[in-house]
């Protein structure tokens, strides 16, 4: 897919007026995924496109990777049409784009293992592509690295926000978490009969980095009995307690348990897999498993769900949302308005400013609604 037209590079941004959007001078803008993957990635892209090359007149051109198809010479992009989105590309997941959660431009891994700062090669890139704007369709990290480099290099940035983890703050939801939930609901559904049949303890780690979102909400939704989040610490034993409550009080003779992949050691230690001290998430569920087996006398099988929380076809939901999202980020471009991010809150997409949100990381509110309700629901979170 990688490619780079050299007559884009040469061609000036074409100079009519918009279509439907009257005024609205002709621009050429940019457009990039970037982090981790998810569900709904495509159909933001689609809706960006039709919106600004239907709508308007405009050129839209894809950056490949993340902001690394602006770093690399020669740089990765190329025009994205209408076409090319004829029907099947909503349907996807992944992103046609590619994408990276490694590429720090302004601490770049090197082949040598040191690190630089690439970002002035970025910002030449959207120099050398005569971009009017750039949309970056990212989690709460890469935004405030777009944020960083358009500072940097006076770019007109607008930010759609997307991640499984659902934690990029100021918005309700981001691109990706609904579908991630339905991964996690289809799981404990499956998980739930074989349980049943053999009698046994099943956990099921699931992914959302330090916001428990998923594993909550997908928790209930699947009918755990358990549900242990990074937001709340847990002691085993009130997880111990459950089980043979459910077992000698309710006659069950099965559990189920959701670990999210942040929760911690009893001893406050992360748990990761990768290079020592740092890493990725990685062995929550497989260290909560071995630590309740020395406290309850039950077979216990983990399953770690991983990837296939990104990877799914997008549900409606999704679908809808990154419609809507992709459309807006059109119409904030269109007002000259940048340095924003979309977001919904309240049944309503809006804007916000780009530091409020780098600002406020969303988390699990321990006195809201979802947490209520799993209490309510007799769920244990691992405190009590
Ligand atoms: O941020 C999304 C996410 O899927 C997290 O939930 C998870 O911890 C991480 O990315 C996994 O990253 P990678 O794809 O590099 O394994």
């Amino acid at each position: 897919m990688a490619l780079i037209c050299d007559a884009l590079l040469r061609a000036p941004a074409r100079g009519r007026q918009g279509g439907k959007g009257g005024p609205v001078s002709q621009k050429r803008i940019g457009i990039l995924t970037s982090g981790g993957d998810c569900a709904g990635l495509n159909a933001a892209l689609r809706a960006v496109v039709h919106h600004a090359v239907l709508g308007f007149g405009w050129e839209v051109i894809g950056i490949e990777q993340g902001t690394l198809g602006l770093m690399e010479r020669p740089i990765r992009a190329r025009p994205l049409t209408v076409e090319e989105f004829d029907g099947t590309l909503l349907r996807r997941g992944g992103t046609m784009l590619g994408s990276t959660n490694r590429g720090d431009p302004f601490a770049f891994p090197m082949p040598d293992g040191s690190k630089a700062d690439r970002s002035q090669a970025v910002i030449d890139g959207y120099r050398a592509l005569k971009l009017d704007a750039l949309i970056g369709i990212g989690g709460d990290g890469s935004q405030a690295l777009l944020r960083r480099l358009a500072q940097q290099g006076g770019l007109n940035l607008v930010c759609i926000p997307k991640t499984i983890d659902n934690d990029v703050g100021v918005t309700e939801i981001s691109i990706g978490y609904d579908t991630a939930v339905q991964a996690v609901t289809y799981a404990l559904d499956c998980l739930q009969p074989t349980a049943a049949s053999h009698s046994r303890v099943m956990i099921l780690e699931v992914m959302g980095r330090d916001a428990g979102h998923i594993a909550i909400v997908g928790g209930i939704a699947g009918g755990a009995d358990v549900i242990l989040i990074p937001e709340i610490p847990y002691r085993i034993e009130h997880v111990a307690r459950k089980i043979e409550t459910i077992r000698t009080r309710q006659g069950r003779n099965f559990a189920l348990v959701v670990v999210a992949e942040a929760v911690k050691t009893e001893q406050g230690e992360r748990v990761t897999v990768g290079e020592p001290g740092g890493g990725r998430y990685g062995g929550a569920g497989h260290y909560i498993g071995d630590l309740l087996a020395q406290h309850i006398d039950a077979e216990i099988r983990v399953t770690v769900l991983g990837h296939i929380q990104r990877g799914g076809i997008p549900d409606a939901r999704d679908r809808v949302m990154a419609s809507a999202f992709g459309v807006h980020a059109v119409d904030l471009i269109a007002e000259g308005r940048f340095d924003r991010m979309v977001a919904w809150r309240d049944r309503s997409v809006i804007d916000v400013p780009l530091e409020d949100v780098i600002a406020q990381p969303h988390v699990v509110e321990l006195d809201g609604p979802i947490v209520h309700t799993a209490r309510a629901l007799g769920i244990c979170l691992g405190d009590a």
